[in-house]
């Protein structure tokens, strides 16, 4: 026993010595001509991975406070420049967009999205053009998400009935918003709800979670040893085998439909597909496009996989977080619960289902409230982006090829563009033009340039359905026992930051 204790340190000792001599051959071949920008002084081997704890944004925002906006810092074998300033932000984002399109690498994205093949974690160029064309057009475009309407009222009334029968006892409610979110996404994109949709949300989850670039194999990325060893790599490679079986399914199922529907006679001379209202889903575009071959990048099932995979991750996670997060602030601020309440009643009484979407559209306090719920909780806190050639904002040197973090949470939270930015206080928006489209740097909760999330007008439809139709129909209080002041405001930790735990809530319904 004492041998093996004695032979595995060893080891490790080793591969300690090879990663810092490496580092140092490292550091005096690219010379010290490079002004980087400030950070904590690094330890040898593990860098500055001792001063971050978790959730590593808020752990940033700390940092930044003492270093700067525009800080460097060591992790493990690997570096980092996180930006904390809208100003910076702005440089790099706006001023030179192309130069900051990239996306950082790792592990999950790697094994996950099938080797960077889908749109969000692709190196930016003509393959990327391509494939979030594809998606926009046929998916995400504002004239495609209003033909979604009646699955998203569909999906409104599923979640009612299902509150309704549970009126006045906890219900879990994160739970049935992500069963909201992910119906809505799989049935547009997919053409129906997956048969596996339970094990495909704890993949996401899973995956996301392990996405936020800080797990042991991202820190060390040139140590095999340190690769063989590594947990992360085994369990993801566990979970893309399941997700390959989830999604050949769907695209085998889709297959097989079209071959039928284009046997049939009457679908003679007419394009039909899986969509829900007859027509094609993002699935049969792909199979077709895949089988026309002319695009200038011809796809595989692998490129149709991964970027289905970035619908659904991307279509459910964020847009249940954001309902979650909302309806969290109102339960904890009972103040604007009412205003909302009282917005919302008044609004939709004696309007029908199908008017819904034209009289919600026009809420304005719900949309100044959402907006606050997206300034205080950006379900994606950190931009993560990556430098494709060497500049020098500020006086400090960005590298090709760095890891940039923006840090929206920080910004988000900036007491220089925020009055009493710890306050969930929706009135700040009234009056102000400040808005989430990519243009004010103080509020990026949906990102901004080439990169900017295109599934934006997609999450709002969605958000302002679910807000609306929860607080018309329901009164909602904490369960027996539970205080306001229990309710825990935590994040979990990965690439999105959803709250760590449910949120259990008794829901009484209203009647006019
Ligand atoms: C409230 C909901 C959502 C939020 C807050 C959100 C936020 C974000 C953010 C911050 C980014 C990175 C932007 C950047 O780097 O500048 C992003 C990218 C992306 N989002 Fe969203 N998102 C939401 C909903 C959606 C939905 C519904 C979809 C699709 C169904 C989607 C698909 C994507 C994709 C594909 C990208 C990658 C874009 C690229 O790299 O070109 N998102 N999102």
């Amino acid at each position: 026993m004492l041998e093996l204790t004695t032979t595995a340190a060893l080891i490790l000792s080793a591969i300690f010595l090879f990663i810092f001599l490496d580092n140092k051959w490292q550091k005096s071949k690219n010379g010290n001509s490079m002004k980087l920008p400030p950070g904590p002084k690094p330890l040898p081997i593990i860098g500055n991975l001792h001063q971050i704890s978790s959730p590593p944004f808020r752990c940033f925002t700390d940092l930044s406070k003492q270093y700067g906006p525009i800080m460097h810092l060591k992790l493990g074998e690997t570096t980092a420049v996180v930006v904390s300033s809208p100003e910076i932000a702005k440089q790099m984002l706006k001023d030179l967009d192309p130069s900051f399109a990239d996306r950082p690498q790792g592990v999950a994205m790697e094994i996950m999205w099938y080797n960077y093949s889908d749109i969000a974690f692709c190196p930016y160029g003509d393959y990327w053009r391509q494939m979030r064309k594809i998606c926009v057009n046929e998916l995400l475009s504002h004239r495609i998400v209003r033909s979604f309407q009646s699955i998203r009222r569909d999906e409104a009334a599923r979640l009612l009935d299902s509150l309704r029968e549970s009126s006045g006892s906890s219900v879990n409610l994160t739970e049935r918003i992500y069963s909201f979110s992910s119906s809505i996404t799989s049935r547009a994109a997919f053409g129906g709800v997956c048969r596996d949709n339970e094990a495909l949300i704890k993949l996401m989850m899973e995956t996301l979670t392990m996405a936020g670039g800080f797990e042991i194999a991202d820190l060390f990325p040139s140590s095999r040893i340190v690769g063989a060893l590594s947990w992360t790599k085994r369990r993801l490679k566990t979970m893309r085998w399941k997700l390959d079986v989830i999604l050949d399914d769907v695209i085998d199922q889709h297959r097989e439909n079209l071959a039928k529907l284009a046997a049939a006679p009457e679908n003679r001379g007419r394009r039909s597909g899986n969509g829900e209202f007859g027509g094609e889903d993002l699935v049969d575009v792909f199979l077709r496009v895949k089988a026309e071959e002319q695009l200038q990048f011809p796809i595989a099932n692998h490129n149709i996989k991964a970027v289905l995979y970035d619908m659904f991750a991307g279509g459910t996670e964020t847009t249940a977080t954001t309902i979650d997060w909302t309806m969290v602030e109102l339960i904890r601020n009972p103040r604007v619960m009412d205003k909302a309440q009282a917005e919302v009643r008044q609004a939709l009484k004696g309007s029908s289902p199908d008017q819904y979407d034209a009289v919600i559209h026009n809420l304005k306090y719900l949309k100044m409230v959402i907006k606050e719920s997206l300034r205080l909780h950006p379900p994606a806190p950190m931009l993560p982006r990556a430098s494709n050639k060497e500049h020098v904002i500020n006086g400090y040197t960005i590298p090709a090829g760095e890891r940039v973090l923006v840090n929206i949470w920080a910004m988000q939270r900036d007491p220089r563009f925020w009055k009493d930015p710890e306050e969930f206080e929706p009135e700040r928006f009234h009056n102000q033009t400040v808005d989430f489209i990519g243009a004010d740097f103080h509020l990026l909760p949906f990102g901004t340039g080439r990169r900017m999330c295109p599934g934006m007008t997609f999450a709002l439809a969605s958000v302002e359905l679910a807000l609306a139709q929860l607080l018309y129909n329901f009164d909602w209080k904490l369960p027996e026992g539970v205080r306001v002041e229990d309710l825990d405001m935590i994040e979990n930790v990965g690439l999105a930051s959803s709250r760590k735990h449910n949120l259990f809530v008794v829901a009484t319904s209203y009647n006019e």
